[in-house]
C-alpha cells in the first residue's frame, strides 16, 4: 500500500482525516482563487508547471478553489474529493500555506514511486502553534547578496516562518549605509559586502509579498568593533578602541538614538526593532573613569546595573517612537520594560525572572535552535558550539519546564543562522535537512509530532523531488 498522499504533511497539520477515493491528477485542469488570496495564484502556478501539469485559471467553478473564509492568522483548510479540492484561508498566509501543503500532496502523488497519479481524498484542517515563527540569519559576520536573502526568504515560507530577525551589523560588518556613521561607507567593512538602501527596500518588499516581517537588529552596546574603529569617540579608549561603546558618555546614547531613528526610516513597516544587549565585555567599562562616574552617580555598584539602564533607556525610546523592541535576554539585575520581547538564548530559567514583569518571551535557546552548529561532528565546529542534530531541533520545545509559567507569554520560536563561520555558499547546507524539522517545531502541537513518523514524511518528500525543488525557489 502507498502512503495515503495527505499522510506526507510537514508540518504536521492539526487534523487530517484520510478519505476513501481519489482525485486523479489528470483531472485537475483549473482554478480559482477568491480576489482577496489571489496573490497566490503564482505559487500554484509554479507547482503546476514544475510537475509538468496543465492547470489553467478559471473565474469560477475549478477543479481547485481557493476561497476566503473568517479563519485564524495563517489557518486553512482543505477538502479533497473525487470531484475537486477546496481550500480556505482566513488572510493570505493561510492560503499560501495551503498552497504548499497541496505542492507537497501533488509531489507525493506525481512521484514515480507511486502506482498512479492521483491525490487521496481528506479533509484537512490546519492552524499554527506559535503566532511566532522565527529564523535569524547573520548577514554580518559574513555578508549574502541581494538576491542570495531573498531567495533564502522565499524558502523560509515554505517552512511557514513568518518573522525574518536580520542580524545586519557585528563586531565584523556594518551591512547598511547611514548618513549618521558615514565614514563606514569607506571604511566599514572588514569582509566585503553592503547592502544599498534599494536592496533593502527590494527584500523588504519580498518579505511584504511572502507574509514575512523583518526584524532589522543593531546590537548594541558589544558587538560594535567596526563602528568604533571609525567611531573612536564613543569608546571608552578612543587609542585603542574595543568592541564596546562607552555607555558613560551621554554623546553615545545620542549617537545610538540617531542609528536606531534612521533604521526605523529605513524599515518603516517593521513593527519589531531589535537592540541587541548581548555578551558586552565589561572591562573596559569598569577601568573607564566616565563610565565609573556615570555609574556611581546612578547609584549603582556594578558596571551590568548602568548597562541595565542603558538599555532600558533605548528600549523606552524605541518605544516612544511606536515600535516594539526585542532585545537578547543576558543581562542581569533590572528589568526592561514590560512591552520590550526577550530573546532568550544563554540561560533558560530567565522567562521565570522576565514573565512576572510582563515581557513576552521568544525562545532561541542557543543548543536547540543554533544553526550554525554542526548537525553531526563530520562538518567543522568550533569551540563554543554543541552538536546540534535534526533531531535535536525536532525535540526542541519552548515549554521544557514551568509550561505553566511560561505559556501565556512566549510568543514562539527563533532559530538562528550565526554566520562567523558559514559564508554565502554553506548557508543552505545548514539550513537543509534541519529546517523541515524547525517548522514542524514552531507550527505543530505537541501531540501531532512523531520523530518517526516526521522522517517517513520527509524521506517520501525527498524521493518525490520537493527538496530539489525547494532548494531551486
Ligand atoms: C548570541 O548568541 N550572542 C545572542
Ligand atoms: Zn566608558
Amino acid at each position: 500500500m502507498p502512503d495515503h498522499t495527505a499522510s506526507v504533511l510537514i508540518p504536521a497539520p492539526e487534523s487530517m482525516k484520510e478519505l476513501c477515493g481519489k482525485l486523479p491528477v489528470n483531472k485537475i485542469t483549473t482554478f480559482a482563487v477568491a480576489d482577496e488570496l489571489a496573490a497566490v495564484a503564482a505559487e500554484l502556478e509554479k507547482v503546476f508547471n514544475v510537475l509538468g501539469m496543465n492547470v489553467s485559471r478559471s473565474a469560477d467553478k475549478a477543479i481547485i478553489n481557493f476561497k476566503y473564509a473568517s479563519l485564524p492568522d495563517g489557518a486553512w483548510q482543505m477538502s479533497i474529493t473525487q470531484e475537486g479540492i477546496t481550500a480556505a484561508a482566513g488572510d493570505l498566509s493561510g492560503a499560501s500555506y495551503a498552497a504548499g501543503a497541496l505542492a507537497q500532496m501533488l509531489f507525493a502523488a506525481t512521484a514515480k514511486s507511486l502506482p498512479d497519479d492521483a491525490l487521496d481524498c481528506a479533509e484537512i484542517s490546519d492552524k499554527p502553534r506559535f503566532q511566532w515563527r522565527g529564523f535569524m540569519l547573520d548577514s554580518a559576520r559574513h555578508y549574502q547578496d541581494k538576491e542570495f536573502v531573498k531567495k533564502f526568504l522565499r524558502i523560509l515560507s515554505v517552512f511557514r516562518i513568518n518573522n525574518f530577525h536580520w542580524h545586519l551589523v557585528d563586531s565584523q560588518g556594518w551591512r547598511y549605509p547611514s548618513k549618521y556613521a558615514s565614514k563606514l561607507d569607506a571604511k566599514g567593512l572588514w569582509s566585503v559586502g553592503q547592502y544599498t538602501l534599494d536592496d533593502l527596500r527590494e527584500v523588504s518588499q519580498c518579505a511584504r509579498d511572502l507574509g514575512i516581517r523583518i526584524i532589522p537588529e543593531v546590537d548594541v552596546p558589544g558587538h560594535s568593533r567596526i563602528m568604533l574603529a571609525n567611531y573612536p569617540e564613543y569608546t571608552c579608549t578612543p587609542e585603542k578602541p574595543g568592541a564596546e561603546f562607552c555607555i558613560g558618555n551621554p554623546e553615545t546614547m545620542n549617537f545610538i538614538k540617531n542609528i536606531f531613528t534612521e533604521l526605523m526610516e529605513i524599515f518603516p513597516d517593521s513593527p519589531y526593532i531589535h537592540v541587541g544587549g548581548d555578551e558586552a565585555d565589561t572591562a573596559n567599562w569598569d577601568a573607564c573613569p566616565v563610565c565609573r562616574k556615570a555609574m556611581e552617580a546612578k547609584g549603582f555598584s556594578t558596571m551590568r546595573e548602568l548597562e541595565n539602564d542603558f538599555m532600558i533607556e533605548l528600549t523606552r525610546f524605541i518605544i516612544s517612537k511606536g515600535r516594539t523592541p526585542i532585545i537578547w535576554g543576558t543581562c542581569s539585575g533590572q528589568l526592561y520594560p514590560a512591552d520590550t520581547i526577550v530573546q532568550v538564548w544563554l540561560d533558560i530559567r530567565e522567562p521565570l525572572k522576565v514573565i512576572p514583569n510582563g515581557n513576552k518571551i521568544i525562545y532561541s535557546v542557543h543548543n536547540s535552535l543554533y544553526f550554525d552548529y554542526p548537525a553531526n561532528l563530520d562538518e567543522p565546529w568550533e569551540t563554543w558550539m554543541f552538536e546540534l542534530s535534526e533531531k535535536g531541533v525536532y525535540m526542541t520545545d519552548p515549554y521544557i519546564i514551568w509550561p505553566e509559567k511560561v505559556k501565556d507569554a512566549t510568543l514562539g520560536t527563533e532559530a538562528c543562522l550565526w554566520t562567523e563561520t558559514v559564508p554565502q555558499h554553506r548557508v543552505l547546507a545548514k539550513l537543509f535537512p534541519r529546517i523541515f524539522a524547525y517548522s514542524e517545531c514552531a507550527w505543530s502541537a505537541p501531540e501531532n509530532k512523531s520523530w518517526h513518523d516526521f522522517q517517513r514524511r520527509k524521506e517520501l518528500l525527498e524521493a518525490a523531488g520537493y527538496m530539489d525543488y525547494i532548494k531551486s525557489l
